[in-house]
C-alpha cells in the first residue's frame, strides 16, 4: 500500500521527509517522490529506485525549505514510473498532492469536468490537484488569475477548494496537499488512515504512525471525513463543516511495534486487513452494480468447448480450486485447476483456441507458475495473470492482467491475498454469468456484505478462536475436512496451520477420510470440520459422525443458528451465515485466525517460518 508523509516546521523538511519515508519502506513500494517548498517555490524529486537512491541523487543545495510532502507508491493505476510517482501537480504546478487510496470515478472526471486539462500521468490521483485548481476559482475573488501564490495564503480558501474537489470523488483517500506560497499543508481522509504527529513548533502528517514516531509520539488520529489545516504552530480540524477537537494519543509502542500497526506480527495485522482487502478488490472492478475488469477478456458462459485452466502453487492453488467451484456455480463455465509444477512437465493436452489460461500468483514471480504461463503461451492460449504485484513478471508475460488489491503482504503465510483472490473469482463468476438480473443483483448484494462478514469473524478472535487455538496447540497432527466449495478452504486451513505452527496438518475431502486416513484417527488427532449449511450439509455431518465414532476430537466451523451441529462435535467456532457459495470468506478468516493463534501459543516464528520464503523464484 502507498505511504504518505508531510512536514511543516522550523527545520529543513527534506531530511525529515526522507527519514519518514524510510520508516514505512518495509511496507513495500515501487517508486517514490518528495516535494519541498523553498521560499514559496515548490521542488519535486521522483525516483523509480529506492528512497536511498533518491537521497543520494539530491544535491546539498536542494536541502532547503521548511515544508515538504513525500510518498511511496505501490502502483494500482499505471505502471511504476517517474511520471506516475507522486506528488502529482495541477497544470500550473502550484498545487501538489500525495494520495493513498483509489479514486473510482477518476476516468469520468477526466473525460468530463477536467476534459480541458493536460494530464501527465496515468494515475487516478492526478485528478485531485487539477480539481482543486479548478474549484479554487470559486473561492477566489480574482478567479481569472487562478494563481495561488498571489493570494494572502488564505488557508480557509484553500481548504474550501480542497473540500469542494473532494466532494466530486468516489472512492477512498488519505491526501496531503501542498500549495505554492501557502505556509501549511491540508490533510484529508476518507476510508484510508491518516495521522498528525504533534511537535514543538512543527507538525507532521502521515498515513502510518511509524513514519513520524522518531519525531514525536503525540499522535492525533484523523477520523472519517476530517479535513485539517496543519501549520507550524497550529492544527485546525473540521468535519461536516464544523470545527472538531481530536484528542492526542501518547504512543508507547516502539518503532518496530508501530510498523505492525500495534499487532505482534505482520500475519495478524494482515488477517485484520482482510475486510479492507475485500473492499479494495471490489472497488477496483465494481461500480454501480457493474463489473468491469478493464481488460480484453471474454468467454461465453455457454459456448461449447470453451473453458478456463488455472495454474498456481501453494495457497494460490487452493484459491484457484475454490475459484473453480465459484465460477462453475455462478457462470457455468468449466474450470480446470493444475498445480503449476505438475503442469509444466505433464503431457497435458491444451487446445489453444478454446482454453483461456489464468496464472494465479500473489507475487507474480513464482518460478513454477511463470513456467506454466509460458507453456500456455506456447500452446497459443489466451493468458491472464491474476496477481497482487503491479509490474511483476507474470504481468509482463500474460496477455492480460487482473490485479487483486490486497496491498503488500509481508508475512510469509499468504492471508489477505488469498481472500482477495477469492473476491476476484466471485467477480469473474458474476461477470461471466448469464443469469436473470434479479439473481445477479442478489449475489452482488451478498458479495458486498463480505467485508462486514469478515469483520464479524474477527470479532470472535478473543472469545472463541484463541480458546480453540490453545486446545489445538497441544496436538502434533490434525485433519481439516470440508466438501464442495469448502474443500479448498480445508486445504488452505491445513496449509496455514502446518507452515506457521509446524503441526502436521492435512486437508481432506470429508467423504474421503474413510478411504484410508481413518487408520490415523485417534483421540490425539483432532479434526477441524467445515460444516456450512449447503446442499451437502447432511452428507458432511454424516462424515463428522463417522469421524467422532473413531475417537477423534472434532472442532466444527459452523454457522450461527446451527444448533444441530452441537450434538455431534466437541467444540464449535461460529461464523456468520452467508449464501453457501460465499461461505469460504468467513470460513477462511476463522481458519487464518486459528492457525495464527495456534502458532502463537506454540511460540513459533510466525512471520518467517523456517525453510520458507515469501516468493519462490526457483523451480
Ligand atoms: O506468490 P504466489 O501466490 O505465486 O505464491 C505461491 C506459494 O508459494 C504461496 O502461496 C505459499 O504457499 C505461501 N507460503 C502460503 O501461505
Amino acid at each position: 500500500m502507498c505511504g504518505i508523509v508531510g512536514y511543516v516546521g522550523e527545520r529543513e523538511a527534506l531530511p525529515i521527509i526522507l527519514k519518514s519515508l524510510k520508516r514505512i519502506e518495509y511496507r513495500g513500494y515501487d517508486s517514490c517522490g518528495i516535494l519541498v517548498q523553498d521560499n514559496g517555490k515548490m521542488h519535486v524529486y521522483k525516483s523509480v529506485e529506492s528512497i536511498d537512491y533518491l537521497k543520494a541523487n539530491l544535491s546539498e543545495s536542494e536541502y532547503d525549505g521548511k515544508i515538504g510532502i513525500g510518498h511511496t507508491r505501490w502502483a494500482t493505476h499505471g505502471a511504476p514510473s517517474k511520471k506516475n510517482a507522486h506528488p502529482h501537480l495541477d497544470c500550473k504546478g502550484e498545487i501538489a498532492v500525495v494520495h493513498n487510496g483509489i479514486i473510482e470515478n477518476y476516468q469520468s472526471i477526466k473525460d468530463g469536468f477536467l476534459s480541458n486539462c493536460a494530464f501527465k500521468s496515468e494515475t487516478d490521483t492526478e485528478v485531485i490537484p487539477h480539481l482543486i485548481h479548478q474549484t479554487f476559482g470559486k473561492f477566489d475573488q480574482n478567479a481569472s488569475q487562478q494563481t495561488f501564490g498571489k493570494f494572502d495564503q488564505n488557508a480557509s480558501q484553500i481548504k474550501e477548494a480542497v473540500k469542494e474537489a473532494l466532494s466530486r470523488l468516489n472512492g477512498s483517500y488519505a491526501i496531503i496537499v501542498a500549495v505554492e506560497g501557502f505556509d501549511g499543508l491540508i490533510a484529508a481522509r476518507k476510508e484510508s488512515p491518516l495521522v498528525i504527529g504533534v511537535g514543538d513548533r512543527e507538525n507532521f502528517i502521515a498515513s502510518d504512525v511509524p513514519a513520524v514516531l522518531e519525531q514525536t509520539n503525540r499522535i492525533i488520529y484523523l477520523e472519517e471525513g476530517d479535513i485539517a489545516i496543519v501549520k507550524r504552530d497550529s492544527i485546525y480540524i473540521e468535519n461536516s463543516g464544523s470545527e472538531v477537537k481530536r484528542e492526542e494519543t501518547l504512543i508507547e509502542w516502539t518503532i518496530e511495534d508501530a510498523e505492525k500497526g500495534g499487532y505482534e506480527h505482520f500475519m495478524l495485522k494482515e488477517i485484520h486487513e482482510e475486510p479492507k482487502a475485500i473492499i479494495d478488490t471490489l472497488r477496483g472492478y465494481l461500480a454501480e452494480d457493474e463489473i468491469n475488469f478493464g481488460v480484453d477478456f471474454k468467454i461465453e458462459g455457454d459456448a461449447k468447448g470453451k473453458s478456463i485452466l488455472m495454474v498456481a502453487c501453494g495457497t494460490s492453488y487452493y484459491a484457484a480450486l475454490c475459484g473453480k467451484h465459484i465460477i462453475e456455480n455462478l457462470a457455468k463455465v468449466p474450470v480446470q485447476v493444475e498445480l503449476a509444477s505438475e503442469f509444466n512437465y505433464s503431457d497435458f493436452v491444451l487446445d489453444g483456441t478454446n482454453v483461456m489460461v489464468m496464472a494465479i500468483t500473489q507475487s507474480g514471480e513464482t518460478a513454477d507458475t511463470m513456467m506454466a504461463l509460458k507453456k500456455a503461451k506456447r500452446y497459443g492460449c489466451k493468458t491472464v495473470a491474476i496477481t497482487n504485484v503491479l509490474g511483476s513478471s507474470a504481468t509482463r508475460t500474460a496477455d492480460e492482467t487482473i490485479y487483486i488489491r490486497a496491498g503488500p503482504e509481508i508475512g510469509v503465510a499468504a492471508t489477505k491475498s488469498f481472500i482477495a483472490q477469492l473476491v476476484i473469482f466471485y467477480l469473474l463468476g458474476l461477470f461471466l454469468a448469464k443469469m436473470p438480473e434479479s439473481e445477479f443483483l442478489e449475489h452482488l448484494e451478498e458479495l458486498k456484505r463480505m467485508p462486514q462478514i469478515a469483520m464479524m469473524v474477527l470479532d470472535e478472535e478473543d472469545i472463541t478462536i484463541q480458546k480453540h487455538a490453545r486446545y489445538l496447540s497441544k496436538y502434533e497432527h490434525a485433519f481439516f475436512v470440508g466438501r464442495g466449495v469448502n474443500l479448498a478452504i480445508s486445504l488452505e486451513g491445513a496449509l496455514k496451520l502446518k507452515e506457521i505452527s509446524y503441526i502436521h496438518a492435512e486437508g481432506y475431502a470429508a467423504g474421503e477420510l474413510k478411504h484410508g486416513p481413518f487408520a490415523l484417527l485417534t483421540k490425539d488427532t483432532p479434526v477441524i470440520a467445515i460444516l456450512t449449511r449447503d446442499n451437502i450439509y447432511e452428507k458432511t455431518l454424516g462424515n463428522v459422525k463417522e469421524i467422532k465414532a473413531r475417537g477423534s476430537p472434532v472442532i466444527a466451523i459452523a454457522e450461527e443458528g446451527d444448533e444441530e451441529v452441537e450434538k455431534y462435535v466437541d467444540e464449535v467456532i461460529r461464523v456468520p451465515k452467508t449464501g453457501a457459495i460465499f461461505s469460504p470468506i468467513p470460513n477462511t478468516v476463522a481458519l487464518h485466525l486459528l492457525a495464527y493463534w495456534t502458532a502463537k501459543e506454540r511460540e513459533c516464528e510466525i512471520d518467517k517460518p523456517r525453510n520458507l520464503a515469501k516468493s519462490v523464484t526457483v523451480e
